[in-house]
């Protein structure tokens, strides 16, 4: 019974942002700007604890940090505090499940990032102790225990207190009765602490707290760190003192203004020509037709002996693992399995001798890919990390990692990342084709010409977009659409389905169009706009078959052709041109349409757009 409610409950999980600040200056305002930074992580609810010697203070409230900051205490002139955004799979986000929670005498506060996988078992042993439980989280079992295990020392506390707990934390405790000090600690969510002037800063990640600091601290799994105004000591949950390096933050404070643009979704849709840029700049060797990856030096013996692939991802960082297969096995000949994270690690992983996992994660911090990681590596797997984050879990968990160049990417729906890991996949297969010689110079040369054109030509689309307007409205006014295509654009016709309902909430599903005749052609009818993809290509004949099939059916087609394509428009009742490209690349532009089909459809109903209901940039819990 308690296994099945613990199995509820996994499902009942959290997924949140952390801070915590001690110094002289007011700690208010540094957690509120700080949470702000992390509310790609979750932003159902939100709160602070802030300790002003004497006693805690805790400010929470159901909705974003901009509510939040409607209720702050002004006058409140502590210095040290926790802060908290939360996101929950289900469950009603409230105030009351709302981060800190406290423990019965309101004297330690807890903020959390994780799952307490035990916390049923712990919560009635608790209860039968005669501590009073106020909230359904999970968290509030942590402030309890510390409570039960306080004896003086708040650290051994938290540290008695986590030996205790099955599941995952990052989180941070402080209590009234040792004011000058927090305590923070780390199993499978992100934390890292930074190192000010008399001033000291923990969060999920750099940016919440880039504007404080550029020295930071990563804290690993199962380390406590014990933090003051002028003092970082962390050591493991067994009490053995670590030694850490301090890391310099790369760059300058980052910029996460909109620019004049509407929603940051709409700006990273416009900063795809310069990402792409910067993820080939010193990497692509057109002349010689060659790809060189500095980073995988080191392992190129081994990379070059790899006879298949599995790539393992989640959402669109999947979905780019889907075209990469196609590209991969073209180029490279061998086997490439695409999985999603959260089923690779329950299956029955075959041995990984001479194989390499490609895990694609944007953030680097998605639990299920991170897990899955642990598994191929553990069944012998070469691991390779494909992320946009420097720093990130998973670039300290990889063997090696190929770095997408994309810049911050703060709306919920990634865009600019995506066409990046696309970009960077075809790298990486005319590398490895290269290196195991089975590609010739001029080939490659070719390839790399077309993909130098990329961001040229996505430029050029993003100066015409009113048709792609005028099409994103009437889908706007419907109730579900489908997205076809085969082949290269079978992935780009899914990732067009998944940024529609997670930005519009419009039912939208994407087929393989060979497919509809198999089942999902009973769903098309006359108020189900069909967006096919029909660039230049192989499959372009079979794919104006498909959209006579739907047509029969009556429905509203539109097509995303090529700019020279004169046949198209006998076909369907709007088009959407990109321009002409190697067939190759022709997904990146359609990816980058179908965007802002999404992006206008969604304006159109007038949907909260950069923080979707119920979604997070970032998901760190399985
Ligand atoms: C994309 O628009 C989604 N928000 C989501 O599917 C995302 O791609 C997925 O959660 C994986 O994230 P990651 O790339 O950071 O691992």
């Amino acid at each position: 019974m308690l296994r099945a409610l613990e199995g509820i409950i996994r499902e009942t999980v959290f997924m949140c942002g952390i801070v915590g600040c001690i110094g002289d200056r007011r700690a208010t305002p540094i957690l509120v700007e700080s949470l702000k930074h992390l509310e790609y992580r979750g932003y159902d609810s939100a709160g602070i604890a802030t300790l002003n010697g004497a006693e805690i203070d805790v400010t929470k409230i159901e909705g974003k940090i901009c509510d939040l900051e409607t209720i702050i205490n002004e006058t409140d002139n502590a210095c040290v505090g926790i802060g908290h955004t939360r996101w929950a799979t289900h469950g009603v986000p409230s105030s009351t499940n709302a981060h800190p929670h406290v423990d019965c005498t309101g004297s330690i506060a807890v903020v959390h990032n994780g799952i307490i996988e035990n916390f049923q078992a712990l919560k009635e042993e608790l209860t039968s102790k005669g501590h009073i439980f106020c909230s359904e989280t999970d968290t509030e079992v942590l402030a309890h225990l510390c409570e039960e295990y306080y004896n003086g020392d708040l650290e051994q506390a938290v540290r008695e207190a986590l030996l205790r707990v099955e599941g995952s934390y990052a989180i941070a405790v402080i209590s009234d009765n040792e004011p000058d000090i927090i305590i923070a600690a780390r199993k499978d969510s992100p934390l890292i602490v930074g190192l000010g002037a008399g001033e000291n800063f923990l969060a999920s990640d750099i940016p919440a707290i880039r504007k404080y600091t550029n020295k930071i601290i990563y804290i690993n799994d199962e380390e406590i760190v014990r933090i003051t105004r002028d003092s970082v000591v962390v050591s493991t949950l067994q009490g053995v003192k670590v030694e850490k390096t301090v890391t310099i933050a790369d760059g300058s404070i980052i910029d996460a203004e909109r620019g004049g643009y509407e929603h940051f979704m709409l700006k990273e849709i416009h900063e795809q020509p310069k990402a792409l840029r910067e993820t080939m700049e010193d990497r692509l060797y057109e002349l010689e037709g060659s790809i060189d990856f500095k980073e995988l030096r080191s392992l190129e013996d081994e990379i070059k002996g790899i006879e298949s692939i599995s790539i393992i991802a989640c959402g669109t960082s999947y979905h780019a693992g889907l075209l990469g297969k196609y590209i991969l096995e073209d180029l490279l000949r061998i086997p490439v399995r695409v999985e999603y994270s959260s089923e690779f690690r329950y299956n029955n992983v075959l041995s990984g001798q001479k194989s390499l996992a490609i895990c694609i994660s944007q953030s680097g911090e998605t639990a299920d890919t991170l897990a899955a990681m642990n598994e191929a590596k553990s069944q012998g797997y070469l691991t390779l990390a494909i992320t946009n984050v420097v720093g990130s879990t998973i670039t300290r968990k990889a063997d090696e990692i190929l770095l997408t160049k994309s810049g911050i990417e703060i709306g919920v729906a990634a865009t600019k990342t995506f066409t990046a890991q696309i970009l960077i996949l075809y790298m990486f297969g005319v590398y490895l084709a290269r290196l195991k010689k089975l590609t010739d110079v001029e080939t490659s040369r070719n390839i790399i010409t077309s993909m130098k054109s990329v961001p040229g030509l996505i430029e050029s689309l993003l100066d015409n977009i009113s048709t792609i307007e005028k099409n994103a409205s009437r889908i706007g006014e419907t109730d579900c659409c489908y997205f076809i295509g085969r082949g290269l654009n079978y992935p780009i016709a899914l990732e067009g389905a998944l940024k529609m309902k997670e930005i519009s909430y419009i039912k939208a599903e994407g087929f393989p169009a060979g497919e509809l005749k198999h089942g999902p052609l009973a769903l098309i009818t006359a108020d189900t706009p069909v967006i096919a993809l029909v660039p230049e290509g192989k499959t372009y004949y079979k794919m104006l078959g498909n959209i006579k099939e739907v047509k029969a059916r009556n429905a509203y087609v539109i097509a995303i052709a090529n700019a020279s394509d004169d046949e198209i428009v006998k076909y369907v009742d709007s088009v959407i041109r990109i321009p002409d490209v190697d067939e190759l690349f022709s997904p990146m532009l359609a990816a980058v349409v179908l965007q802002l089909i999404a992006y206008y459809a969604a304006k159109y109903k007038g949907a909260e757009i950069d923080q979707p209901r119920n979604l997070a940039k970032s998901v760190t819990v399985e």
